[in-house]
């Protein structure tokens, strides 16, 4: 059974038009509302993901006056609570309960896998705004199945190149033992190892486990160049202040995919000093894009947006530019999702467009913590693109 209190119903249409979408002349099946399910996290460690995804959707749709060409926009909200097994339910509760028109989930790969599973089924738009599971754009690639993120191998070779680059030699990783940790381990040993790099160890704890006092002593003793971590929300947080309460920190260099320090680097605080990651997104990234985007996120809310800001408004750009495709006739998927696969725009990260498999090509960015401010250090890799691997649209 499903908690009705876990699902929150939303109307999008506040607020002032700000941005004028290109005029289209709706046909009358298409003047409805158009809805749009959240299949995400909003309790547990990965609640503030979920929650800066849906400000910057929020805040998208709006600058649009409510409207996506010329279809009012509402969004129904779904707890996830990065909870794999009540995934299948909750995805079925939202395309076949709600009837919604598009679905956007989720951050969990676990939860998304069992979501994509279902959509891909079904058929209907799906835009994944996190979740890197590889397999997602790989062998369970979609027609109707977009990602505005990354892929979990993506961001870990990425990372690799970056601390080959830095001229470390032995590494000791460390992680939750689930998909996205698994196969971030997976990419940044790939690209770590071809460029001559050692690993001294592989380290797992489950999701969301958050005692790390045993591992961060085996760290101690293993005396590695760099740990390589992939952790994210309160979980990352811990683990950050935990590294630094055992003085790590102050002998071995903690590197990571940025998602290590988006959300917490204010957080953080001293503890953060020094941490070096890579990512598609720097909060300092100069284009007018990023800009344009930070100061209307910051009046809107109070507060800076991260990475998962960035890709809940990328999805909804992308869903944009798929709907004004088709008049929002959400109803002919095939010019809609064609629309979509040839999309590039300008996003806060930079340059965005998708690869065959619907994974963004995207630049790499390599930042230091340091204030409480992620700051850019340059380019780590321009225009990855992920392996597509097994993948056959379907
Ligand atoms: C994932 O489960 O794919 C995931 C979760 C949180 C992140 C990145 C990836 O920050």
């Amino acid at each position: 059974m499903i908690d009705r209190r876990r699902i929150l119903t939303l109307a999008g249409a506040v607020g002032a038009s700000t941005a004028a979408a290109p005029f289209v002349r709706p046909s009358w099946a298409q003047t409805s509302g158009l809805k749009v399910g959240l299949l995400l996290p909003y309790s547990g460690t990965y609640a503030p993901l979920g929650e800066a995804i849906t400000r910057a959707m929020e805040l998208y749709v709006q600058q649009q006056g409510g409207k996506i060409a010329g279809r009012d926009i509402t969004f129904v909200k779904v707890d996830d609570e990065s909870a794999p097994p009540k995934a299948t339910e909750l995805t079925t509760k939202l395309i076949s309960g709600e009837k919604v028109d598009v679905l956007m989930g989720t951050v969990h790969s676990g939860v998304a896998m069992a979501m994509v599973k279902i959509a891909r089924e079904d058929g209907l738009p799906t835009l994944v705004p996190n979740a890197g599971a590889d397999a997602i754009t790989r062998a369970m690639c979609a027609k109707n199945v977009f990602r505005t993120s990354f892929g979990n191998s993506q961001v870990g070779n990425a990372t690799g190149l970056a601390m080959v680059k830095a001229g470390i030699k032995k590494v000791v990783t460390v992680t939750w033992k689930y998909a996205a940790g698994e196969e971030s381990v997976v990419g940044f040993k790939k690209a770590f190892t071809a460029g001559g790099g050692e690993i001294l160890k592989d380290i797992t704890l489950p999701f969301p486990d958050v005692e790390f006092q045993s591992i961060l002593a085996e760290i101690a003793s293993l005396k590695p160049d760099a740990v390589y971590s992939f952790f994210a929300g309160g979980g990352a947080l811990k683990f950050i202040k935990d590294y630094a309460g055992a003085k790590l920190n102050e002998k071995i260099p903690l590197w990571g995919p940025g998602f290590l320090t988006d959300g917490v680097e204010k957080a953080a605080g001293p503890a953060g000093d020094g941490v070096k990651t890579v990512l598609h997104y720097a909060e300092g990234l100069d284009n007018p894009e990023n800009r344009k985007f930070t100061a209307d996120f910051v009046e809107a809310y109070k507060t800076r947006p991260d990475v998962y800001a960035v890709q809940g408004w990328d999805a909804m750009q992308l869903l944009r530019i798929g709907l004004d495709a088709v008049g929002g006739d959400v109803k002919n998927r095939p010019q809609l999702f064609s629309a979509m696969a040839s999309a590039s725009f300008r996003s806060p990260r930079g340059p965005f467009k998708l690869g065959t498999s619907h994974n963004p090509i995207q630049n790499f960015y390599l930042r230091e913590l340091r204030g409480g401010v992620n700051n850019y250090l340059g380019v780590a890799a321009e225009g990855l693109a992920d392996e597509t691997t097994g993948c056959k649209l379907i």
